[in-house]
């Protein structure tokens, strides 16, 4: 096997230091860190801009002239556009304020002292630190969950816990790891630490939190543990001045956790006059419509499969992954995240292989390989196979059907629906064209935005937000179950067929 030497990359003003593989993208490795790609690196928006301390990143005729359109010259530079390939230090704007994806700062009141938010993820972990007096990120730390040993996705690891002391194991795994994450962030902040969110799926929450999973693993799915809870330091074995508020917000249902609460609020939804949906592909495929007067939720379990987890080959959006595919005439053409050999394809990856295959008439529009075949290999190491289609089309037909539902729910067509923002770990790679030729989503590409970790985003507001405004949103929202819902099932069938609509394309 051949080593590559890898270069390090300074994050400023975190003063974070990463190693990557020479010529890797910054926006494969910054999203882990939070910053966000709002117009997914078409270079439109300009919010991914940095500036260059130290080193050089290569610029190409076509970022040269983005940057020029921004207004952006001399040592400015666009993340969606850089791939350094020798050491540098970039300073992130980004990272300054609390940014939203309509680019606007998010208003908050200054407050004294520092607070964390953390994004406790099935699979990943994000924390940042917060100057709570500039909504200033002033250090981030990520990790692994470290119960993924224990089953990738939800289910298992709730099968898992239900055996057994097995609950308690997961328990203390998670909170021994956001302890020393903690730790790492506050070195030289310990003082003025006033407070500690975190956000996470309904599982994550009660594991995190010792409450019984049990309700969660049988019909109705119904947790009567889904409030907020609240912590003392002491309670997680944290050295910390005993003022500090610790709290893991409240879920909206068993399946909708507080890290859609805070994707809520991440896109103001509860606070736009107009309709706009919030869809998190990660896990669950939890699905939300509604404006400031309602808002309907509901869980679709098509996640699996856009996280790669029912697929071959599917794995997370992380280093090895095919993240985006494309062709030229009869090669396939990947993006592989980190820059480096492939080991498999995330749910992006997935989205634009089926879109391909469309294009190129593999595949006919049920999903059936065109001449009949087992398998086709996309680069020399990772394949997608009939069943892995057959994942997509249910995946695909579950969403789908359940935004129908939503509608139908609320009164409303789909023209009436202003924004669409897509949030989840691998938000930031999707190609939207290709989402819609698939039918996966229905609408004009104009209106769908992506919104990268909008649990992230969420808890950092939660760290300014009183929790009197969070109960009043709490009470809009309404929670269903798309599978009680008569229409659902000849919905979901009408949706397995890959291009069903043609009004959005
Ligand atoms: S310009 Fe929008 S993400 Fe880079």
């Amino acid at each position: 096997m051949t080593h590559h030497k890898e270069i390090k990359i300074t994050l400023q003003p975190i003063g974070l230091e990463i190693s990557v593989r020479p010529g890797t993208p910054l926006m494969d490795v910054l999203h882990e860190y939070g910053v966000e790609f709002p117009c997914g690196g078409k270079g439109i928006c300009g919010s991914c801009r940095i500036r260059l301390i130290n080193g050089s990143v290569p610029v190409t005729q076509k970022h040269m002239s983005v940057l020029a359109g921004l207004g952006l010259s001399g040592d400015m530079r666009l993340a969606c556009m850089s791939a350094p390939d020798s050491d540098v230090t970039i300073e992130i704007p980004q990272l300054e304020t609390v940014i939203l994806a309509d680019n606007s700062p998010f208003e908050f009141e200054p407050q004294p002292g520092y607070g964390i938010a953390i994004d406790l993820g099935t699979t990943t972990l994000v924390a940042q630190l917060l100057d709570l007096s500039s909504g200033r990120v002033v250090n981030v730390v990520t990790a692994r969950n470290p119960q993924g040993k224990y089953g990738s996705d939800i289910m298992s690891r709730i099968e898992f816990a239900l055996q057994k002391d097995n609950a308690e194991i997961l328990m203390h795994l998670i909170r021994d790891k956001i302890r020393e994450m903690i730790y790492n962030l506050i070195s030289g902040y310990r003082e003025n630490l006033n407070k500690i969110i975190l956000v996470g799926n309904t599982a994550m929450h009660h594991l995190f939190c010792g409450l019984n999973v049990k309700p969660l693993s049988f019909y109705p799915f119904e947790s009567p543990n889904l409030g907020i809870q609240i912590f003392s330091p002491s309670d997680l074995g944290l050295e910390l001045d005993k003022s500090t508020e610790i709290a893991f917000m409240p879920s909206i249902g068993s399946f909708v956790g507080s890290d859609i609460l805070a994707g809520i609020f991440a896109t103001r939804l509860h606070l736009s006059d107009s309709y706009q949906v919030l869809i998190d592909l990660g896990t669950n495929g939890e699905i939300v419509a509604g404006n400031r007067e309602r808002i309907i939720c509901a869980s679709t379990a098509a996640g699996p499969a856009f996280e790669g987890a029912r697929i071959t080959m599917g794995m997370t959006a992380s280093t090895g992954a095919i993240s985006s595919v494309s062709a030229d005439g009869e090669k396939f053409l990947c993006h592989v995240i980190g820059n480096t050999v492939s080991a498999g394809i995330c749910g992006s990856g997935i989205i634009d292989v089926m879109s391909v295959f469309l294009e190129n008439k593999l595949m006919n529009d049920f999903g059936d390989f065109f001449p009949e075949r087992e398998k086709i290999y996309i680069d020399s190491n990772v394949f997608i196979n009939q069943k892995d289609i057959r994942e997509v089309q249910l995946a695909k037909a579950a969403i789908a059907s359940g935004l129908e539902i939503l509608y139908k729910q609320l009164g409303i067509d789909r023209d009436k629906i202003d924004n669409l923002y897509i949030a989840g770990g691998f938000g930031n790679f999707i190609n939207i064209a290709n989402s819609l030729k698939i039918g996966l989503l229905d609408l004009p590409e104009q209106r769908i935005r992506k919104m990268g970790n909008t649990a992230l985003i969420g808890a950092k507001i939660f760290l300014f937000t009183n929790p009197g405004m969070i109960d009043q949103v709490l009470k809009l929202i309404r929670h269903i179950s798309l599978e009680t819902d008569p229409e659902f099932q000849e919905l979901y069938i009408q949706n397995m067929m890959f291009r069903k609509n043609e009004k959005s394309k």
